[in-house]
């Protein structure tokens, strides 16, 4: 048996009787046929006919291939050459009906399958698996059965890099610095009112003290990074439609961590009326009524710079404009971090500032060292921290479900972690990340010249900051640098008291 074989029934309904025709039928299966069924395959490879039937209106098919020229291709072929024969008898193809698809391949049994789109059955035969499709004959022009061998394939891929840890290598460390804290600064911040929990998980409504560091955090990365190296300000969109996360490959696996944004399915307030009526009675939002009424169109800002790419995509650069860069302060990011969640570490809704630039190779690898320098300047003088720098699996990758592809040369993530001394733990506070022409390539962007266009892109998370160095130098001003203060003032502002 090949490694994979494919067996197709299918039932043909024409418009007229072709019990007539039966003997150029017979000769058509045995010559034309045959040749059609092999054009493009290696010597004995291809799809054959392995029995046909005729009766009244209708012809039954039975056909069989490797993996070439699979049985869906197959048919196809066979349709368009049997229209034409059809044609001069004045016989019409009135429809395809696909009696069965099965495809039999080597499969390891270790590699659990779960359910698969298009799959009515499945079934472990020794070291074979037999997939029973449950496909029409659109689907078949789709090439549905070739796709879903590609998933196959991945999830192979997936299932042999699982219990390897991801990638991570130490690129520089900063030295050990004086510490004069040992608290979680959440608590402490929560102690003294500089921060509430919201009304949503994972969220905080920061007070007029923390939110004065976060705005130090923004100047200081303007004032440091963003303007010497000749960045402009852009607003992103903040709600991201599924087009977005198609092109930009997160459409393949971000789905357990997404905030769903969903419209309703009309505006027609009549539609609506019960669901109204429902809360007026009984002061309960009615979320199962609700479910019935709307439509996930797609998700709130995740990673930030996928949105910014429609602004480009589709167009060609004149390459003397290079290197872009741009970023965006102009909104929050959402993820759905269940369980993982700590203090102002790991939240739901969080602040970044996410800066974008986009060039030719050599520009971004180069552009991507400079910042990574601007950076180190900043937490070595104004903030003074403990840091270092490591190279971890790229996040698009990991979000894309491919962790364990990580150890590509250039393209990659430099992440920037900072221990927290309340825990032991080193928190991962930043990142600088070299995208390759992944972007440049998923919205169709190119460069007049025709060389290949790449892109990087970097996330500072505000509350991250916030966390690395309160808990590393504690809530007072007067244990920052000068350097910092310079930003927040040396007294923070006092807004609130309660009785
Ligand atoms: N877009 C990247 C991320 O989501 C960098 O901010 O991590
Ligand atoms: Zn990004």
């Amino acid at each position: 048996m090949p490694d994979i074989l494919f067996q197709l029934k299918a039932v043909l309904r024409c418009s007229g009787s072709l019990e007539p025709i039966k003997q150029e039928l017979d000769v058509f299966v045995r010559e034309p046929a045959r040749t059609l069924l092999k054009r493009g395959a290696p010597p004995g490879g291809g799809a054959v006919i392995e029995a046909w039937d005729v009766a009244g209106n209708t012809l039954e098919l039975e056909l069989r291939s490797d993996r070439f020229v699979r049985v869906h291709d197959a048919l196809l072929r066979l349709k368009n050459e049997l229209s034409r024969l059809l044609a001069r008898h004045r016989i019409g193809i009135r429809d395809i009906e696909i009696k069965s698809y099965e495809i039999s391949l080597e499969w390891d049994a270790s590699i659990k399958l779960g359910r698969l789109p298009f799959v009515r059955e499945l079934k472990q035969d020794g070291g074979r698996l037999i997939l029973v499709l449950d496909v029409d004959y659109a689907t078949l022009e789709r090439r549905i059965p070739d796709r879903l061998l590609k998933l196959l394939e991945e999830k192979k891929e997936a299932a042999s890099w699982k219990g390897k840890s991801e990638h991570w290598e130490l690129l520089f460390e900063s030295g050990s610095k004086p510490r004069g804290f040992d608290k979680d600064p959440t608590e402490e911040m929560v102690k003294r009112g500089w921060i509430v929990h919201a009304a949503g998980r994972g969220q905080w409504i920061y007070g007029p003290q923390l939110t004065r560091i976060f705005r130090a955090f923004e100047r200081i990365l303007i004032e440091e990074v963003l303007k010497p190296l000749g960045y402009e300000e852009m607003i992103f969109p903040k709600f991201v439609p599924w087009a977005v996360w198609k092109r930009s490959g997160h459409a393949k696996g971000i789905y357990p961590e997404i905030y769903y944004v969903c419209t309703p399915k009309t505006r027609d307030p009549g539609y609506w009326e019960d669901v109204m009526d429902y809360y007026k009675i009984t002061n309960e939002v009615p979320v199962e009524m609700i479910k019935e009424r709307i439509e996930p169109v797609g998700g709130m800002c995740y990673a930030q710079c996928p949105p910014f790419w429609v602004f480009i995509q589709g167009r060609t650069l004149p390459d003397e404009i290079l290197p872009i860069r741009v970023f965006d302060r102009s909104g929050t990011s959402h993820r759905y971090e269940s369980g993982g969640l700590h203090g102002i570490e790991r939240l739901d809704e969080f602040h970044r500032v996410e800066i974008v630039w986009i060039g030719t190779k050599e520009q971004v690898i180069e552009h991507a060292e400079e910042l990574r320098m601007r950076y180190r300047r900043i937490f070595d003088r104004i903030l003074d921290i403990e840091w270092r720098e490591a190279w971890v699996t790229p996040w698009f990758m990991a979000q894309e479900g491919k962790a364990g592809l990580a150890e590509l040369k250039e393209v990659g993530t430099v992440d920037f972690e900072a221990i927290l001394p309340y825990s032991g733990k080193w928190l991962e506070f930043q990142n600088v990340s070299i995208n390759g022409d992944k972007y440049p390539k998923g919205f169709s962007v190119k460069l007049q010249s025709g060389e290949d266009l790449w892109s990087g892109c970097s996330g500072v998370g505000l509350e991250r900051w916030a966390a690395v160095l309160l808990a590393q130098k504690g809530l007072e001003p007067g244990r920052w640098t000068d350097a910092f203060r310079r930003f927040t003032g040396d007294r923070l502002p006092e807004v609130f008291r309660f009785l």
